[in-house]
């Protein structure tokens, strides 16, 4: 089996509410360059058990590629492998500020120092849809795409990424917009089809609301609908009556993997220029 090149390849973790999911990815190409692996989400999901399954996982990836028989990268360059988190919470600077759908302990916890320190690697967090909404516009639904893209992830919660000309505009949250008088992922999130025990139909009523809430306020030019939920589309999209183009996430479940991996890598190149570049005025 060929050596993989190490500068290619990043680890990209999603944390799920009800699942934690991990592969090595080709950032060149988007694909995973091995298995994918789960482990559910510990219950509560506190900062120091979730980290200990992340680091768990990532000893687990690892082995699955310098274990015997089929060594697919060296014992060195795996130990090196950078890790990018999408965490379902509004983060910055290395911390997470939010916890809608993750125990309330996340508030505030430097997470992205914390799991380097646990992991003794680099890791990069981001919001879990920013960065899956990353995947999607470089290697997904949304390539080449220009103007005003809106991810969203449909799953426990909703995640929002915007995107610009490719761009993103990070945290945006908008799963926290209000709909029928009510925060609109506890009304539109795949987990509130199973909570309220609606069919695909009204659930798509209430989705196509919040789509519509969106384009009044946004006007994108194209929808990408992620997440859990964009495996079944089949379902719905005959029920959605915007203007705006909508298509389906063409990574499905792997886009937050991926856009993990894009985060880990970006920031090893940019600790890579940093110094080679001249300082802000
Ligand atoms: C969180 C977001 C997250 C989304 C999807 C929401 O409840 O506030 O940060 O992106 O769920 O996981």
């Amino acid at each position: 089996m060929d050596m993989l090149k190490p500068g290619d390849l990043a680890i990209g973790i999603d944390f799920g509410g009800s699942g934690i999911k991990g592969a090595i990815v080709d950032i060149r190409t988007g694909q995973l360059a091995g298995d994918r692996i789960r482990i559910p989400t510990p219950q509560p999901s506190i900062p120091r058990e979730v980290v200990q399954v992340m680091d768990q996982l990532v000893r687990r990836l690892i082995e699955a590629q310098t274990g015997s028989g089929r060594a697919m990268l060296s014992p060195d360059d795996a130990a090196t492998l950078p890790v990018g988190v999408g965490i379902p919470a509004a983060t910055r600077g290395g911390t997470v500020l939010t916890a809608a759908n993750i125990d309330l302990a996340w508030i505030g916890f430097p997470a992205e120092r914390e799991m380097a320190r646990a992991m003794g690697r680099s890791v990069a967090i981001g919001n879990d849809a920013d960065v899956a909404g990353m995947a999607e516009l470089r290697f997904g639904a949304g390539r080449r795409q220009r103007g005003t893209t809106i991810v969203l992830t449909i799953g426990t919660g909703i995640g929002s990424g915007i995107f610009i000309d490719g761009r993103l505009l990070p945290n945006t949250e908008m799963g926290h917009l209000e709909l029928h008088g009510k925060d609109a992922e506890e009304r539109v999130a795949e987990s509130a089809r199973d909570r309220l025990n609606l069919n695909w139909r009204d659930w798509a009523s209430g989705f196509d609301d919040y789509l519509h809430l969106l384009e009044r306020l946004f006007w994108p030019d194209l929808f990408i609908l992620g997440g859990g939920a964009s495996k079944r589309a089949d379902n719905y999209l005959q029920y959605l009556t915007v203007k705006t183009p909508v298509v389906v996430a063409t990574l499905k479940n792997n886009a937050g993997i991926v856009g993990g991996a894009l985060i880990a890598h970006d920031r090893r190149h940019d600790d890579a220029v940093r110094g080679t570049v001249a300082p802000l005025p």
